[in-house]
């Protein structure tokens, strides 16, 4: 695939993808799919090969490059044969112009689309489990989430964030059996922590007592017929469990609608009426007291299995009666409605089954329903020396919080050692510190696993988000410097500098950038956008002197063009869940 699309292609790469297809005689889009960006910047902006036309006219692809390039030319740009390629570079400064003009008008939503009301999404992601803390690995869905959820957002989409808690099962019986007695004072008092060691604890004694699991199974049945007082502790559970997790959410910029949390209990009405429609409808069928369905025909071994042969309905069961939630009230009138599923790869199998049970269930949209995989993250461990997967030596799970904490209070040393003047430290030192974790967790392809090291993710130099917040809080330093507002006229034809031609080609290329993460639900490509910005401002910086009293008019014209890169730095941020921030 190419780089640009007919919808979201610069002006000029469209009139020269234009120009070439009447040369050559073939689609605008055949171009555009086929052209990529050279390896070397001196060799242009874009290159188009001419491999394929070549070979349906049986030449050498220089041949033919040399004989489109003279017959392909027009304004906004300049073409040239190299090879087996069609170059081409953009009129720096028309593209200039043009792009800082657009910034300046749409501003904060420059790179996003407009509105479409037939475009909706519901988008599940983050979708912890109640009674259990957010780990470390809980970050991988929810910052992923939230950002293809913003992500989809700009390209015009209406976007529904549920947070589908495990918030139904039998866990929930032994906490019931625990708490159920105790006083109003404790009881008020209980919080996911003591949840969680409730859990832990019953487990254990289970495993040489069996009369606890026996009266944990007891109390989840009487939760399942509505018993009010086994309710009474499920709704605690649940409450506590939600204020904590909306703690942390806070710290990383993320936010559910409260009626958003949509969770598995919601649904556990409906699996009876879900079970009578699949045997019904001959999809289910009765095997050994359970109640599956076979898919071995669909190139799935595995069967989906709707209900236990003990009468307890599971995991698929209520994920095939949510996502007719989701079609019936999250959107799915609309004609380019989607759901997807930001969820680790783990779990491919299951959304596999649930998406052809639907599919055999009759559902014309099933094919709507996507699974967004995600790889693993690794941890590196001081303590084991090596990368781990989540879990300490000890068994212990590594908290997101703790995560998110020491990542700042490390901030917190380096700005005490660089800036100590530094005006809101603490929320500086915040922004860049859970910023530092999360772009380390967004920048990499979604299906790669990913490897989270302190020294790695907070370092200044490399791909990192203190290297974006670093670009971002020197445009502001020099807007700030000015002591002036930022012009609104300049002279475009004093940007004449190599790197101001890179940054805007750059700026000129966000809206695809933001359309591609969109069409591939990969933030990366968003990441990746801000690493190149953020590079080539830090090398415009380095060599374009911004702020100089003695030739006042090319200040002005810098000074506009830093604007732009400050808002667009700002746009992308926003999109991954980077806090822009002032200073550093
Ligand atoms: N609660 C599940 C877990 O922690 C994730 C839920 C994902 N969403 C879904 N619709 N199944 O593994």
């Amino acid at each position: 695939m190419g780089r640009f699309t007919e919808a979201t292609a610069p002006s000029w790469v469209l009139t020269a993808a234009d120009n070439i297809a009447k040369a050559l005689d073939v689609a605008r889009k055949d171009i555009l799919d086929l052209a990529v960006t050279p390896p070397k910047p001196e060799m242009g902006d874009l290159a188009v090969p001419m491999f394929q036309y070549a070979k349906a006219r049986k030449v050498a692809p220089p041949v033919i490059a040399k004989e489109i390039a003279p017959k392909a030319g027009g304004a906004g740009y300049a073409i040239s044969a190299e090879g087996p390629y069609v170059n081409l570079r953009a009129d720096r400064a028309a593209l200039l112009e043009d792009v800082i003009g657009r910034v300046r008008e749409a501003k904060d939503r420059f790179g996003h689309a407009a509105p479409d009301p037939e475009k909706t999404a519901a988008i599940d992601y983050s979708s912890p489990n109640i009674a259990k803390p957010l780990a470390l690995h809980h970050l991988r869905s929810t910052m992923i989430g939230n950002a293809i959820a913003r992500i989809l957002r700009a390209n015009g989409f209406t976007v529904y964030g549920i947070n589908y808690v495990g918030d139904w099962g039998t866990q929930f019986g032994y906490m019931i059996a625990v708490h159920e007695h105790d006083a109003p004072e404790k009881f008020e008092k209980l919080t996911l922590d003591d949840f969680v060691k409730t859990y832990v604890s019953q487990r254990k004694l289970a495993e040489t007592d069996p009369s606890v699991e026996e009266k944990a199974r007891n109390a989840f049945l009487r939760l399942e017929q509505g018993d009010a007082s086994a309710r009474r502790v499920w709704e605690k559970a649940r409450s506590a469990s939600l204020a904590k997790f909306k703690q942390v959410y806070d710290m990383l910029g993320v936010e559910f609608q409260d009626d958003m949390y949509i969770g598995e209990s919601f649904f556990s009405p409906m699996l009876d009426g879900v079970i009578q429609e699949a045997k019904q409808k001959g999809v289910a069928k009765e095997d050994q007291g359970a109640i599956i369905v076979d898919l071995s025909a669909h190139g799935i071994d595995t069967p989906a299995l709707l209900q236990k042969s003990d009468g307890a309905t599971l995991y698929a069961t209520r994920d095939i009666a949510s996502a007719k939630f989701r079609h019936d009230k999250l959107g799915g009138d609309r004609r380019e409605w989607q759901c997807l599923y930001v969820v680790d790869q783990g779990q491919s199998l299951h959304f596999k089954q649930v998406f052809k049970v639907m599919e055999l269930l009759g559902y014309p949209w099933a094919d709507r329903l996507k699974h967004v995989p995600f790889g693993v993250m690794l941890v590196w461990s001081d303590e084991d020396q090596g990368w781990i997967k989540g879990k300490t030596r000890a068994g212990n799970v590594v908290l997101l919080e703790d995560v998110l904490n020491e990542a700042t209070k490390r901030v917190v040393k380096i700005i005490d050692a660089r800036n100590p003047e530094l005006a809101d430290k603490e929320a500086t030192a915040r922004a860049i510190g859970v910023g530092a974790v999360v772009f380390n967790d967004l920048k990499n392809k979604r299906t790669n696993d990913i490897k989270f090291k302190f020294e790695d993710a907070l370092s200044l130099e490399g791909e990192t988000g203190p290297y974006i917040h670093n670009a971002l809080v020197r445009t502001k330093s020099i807007l700030r410097k000015a002591a002036r507002p930022v012009p609104s006229t300049y002279d475009v034809k004093l940007l004449s500098h190599a790197r101001e031609g890179e940054i805007a080609v750059l700026l000129a290329g966000f809206k695809e950038a933001v359309a591609r993460a969109g069409l591939e639900y990969d933030p990366s490509l968003i990441c990746r956008f801000l690493l190149d910005l953020a590079g080539a401002f830090h090398a415009f910086h380095h060599d374009c002197l911004v702020l100089d009293d003695a030739n006042k008019a090319l200040s002005d014209a810098r000074l506009v063009l830093v604007d732009c890169v400050r808002l667009v730095l700002e746009n992308g941020m926003m999109l991954v869940g980077l806090q822009p921030i002032e200073a550093m």
